[in-house]
C-alpha cells in the first residue's frame, strides 16, 4: 500500500497557546493532515508548554540567554528546529521577531496568525486601535513569514462584527474564540494537504495565483 507523506510541523509559541490548543484540537480529530513533531517554547512558565507536555508532544523551552542578540538566539532556534525536519512552522503567538537570515532559511515553511485585518494594523495593540478608530469589523489574518514583520502574502481572513461599547480585552476573547482557532487549524491544513503554497513569493491555491485572501465572515460562527 502506498505511504502518503504527511508533512512535519513545529509549532511555536511563547504564553497562553490558545492556537496550538485549537492546532492540536484539529490534529486529534484527524482534521489536520500533518505530523505534529515539537512544540518550541522561548518561555519557561509559558500556559501553552504544558498543555502540549500534556497532549504527548515533544515540547522544548529555549529561553534567550543574558547578552545574546537576535542572530545568536535565532541560530540556536533554527538548529533546534532542524532537529524535526519540519516542513510547516507555525508561529503561533512566539512574542519575538525573527532576524532576516532565519526567515530567509525557512522561506515558505514559516506561516504567522496575526490579530487584525492585514494590511491594517501590523504590530502589537490591534484590538485597541480597532476600537479607537471606529472600525466596524475586526479580524485575523494566516500569512506566510516575509522579512517585514506582518507583512508577507495572506492566506486566509477571518472577521466578526464590532459591537457597539466593545473593550479591547472582550474583542481579543471574541477574536480568538470566533476567529483565530477557527481560521489557523483551516490554514494549516490546506497547507499541509498541498492545497496552499508559496511560489516565488505568492500564493498558490489549488494550482492557481491567489488574487486576494480567503475571507470568512465568522460572527455566527463557533468552533467545533
Ligand atoms: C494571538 O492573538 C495571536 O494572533 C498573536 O498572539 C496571540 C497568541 O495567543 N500572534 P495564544 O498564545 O495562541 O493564546
Amino acid at each position: 500500500m502506498p505511504t502518503t507523506h504527511r508533512p512535519g510541523l513545529v509549532v511555536l509559541i511563547s504564553g497562553l497557546g490558545r492556537n496550538l490548543q485549537a492546532i492540536i484540537h484539529a490534529h486529534q480529530q484527524g482534521r489536520l493532515p500533518a505530523e505534529l513533531r515539537a512544540v518550541i517554547c522561548n518561555r519557561r512558565d509559558a500556559q501553552g508548554a504544558q498543555f502540549a507536555r500534556n497532549a504527548g508532544i515533544p515540547t522544548r523551552i529555549l529561553p534567550a540567554e543574558k547578552g545574546e542578540n537576535r542572530d545568536e538566539y535565532d541560530t540556536r532556534l533554527a538548529a533546534l528546529i532542524d532537529e524535526y525536519q519540519p516542513d510547516i512552522i507555525a508561529l503561533a503567538g512566539f512574542m519575538r521577531i525573527l532576524s532576516s537570515g532565519f526567515v530567509q532559511q525557512f522561506s515558505g515553511k514559516l506561516v504567522n496568525i496575526h490579530p487584525s485585518l492585514l494590511p491594517r494594523y501590523r504590530g502589537l495593540d490591534a484590538h485597541r486601535k480597532v476600537i479607537a478608530n471606529g472600525d466596524p469589523r475586526h479580524g485575523a489574518s494566516v500569512h506566510f513569514v516575509t522579512e517585514d514583520l506582518d507583512a508577507g502574502p495572506v492566506l486566509l481572513q477571518g472577521s466578526i462584527e464590532v459591537a457597539a461599547g466593545e473593550t479591547p480585552e472582550g474583542l481579543a476573547e471574541k477574536l480568538m474564540r470566533k476567529v483565530e482557532t477557527r481560521i489557523y487549524p483551516q490554514a494549516l491544513t490546506w497547507i499541509a494537504s498541498g492545497r496552499a503554497s508559496l511560489r516565488e513569493g505568492r500564493i498558490e491555491f489549488d494550482g492557481q495565483a491567489l488574487e486576494a485572501p480567503i475571507h470568512e465572515d465568522c460572527t455566527e460562527k463557533t468552533v467545533e
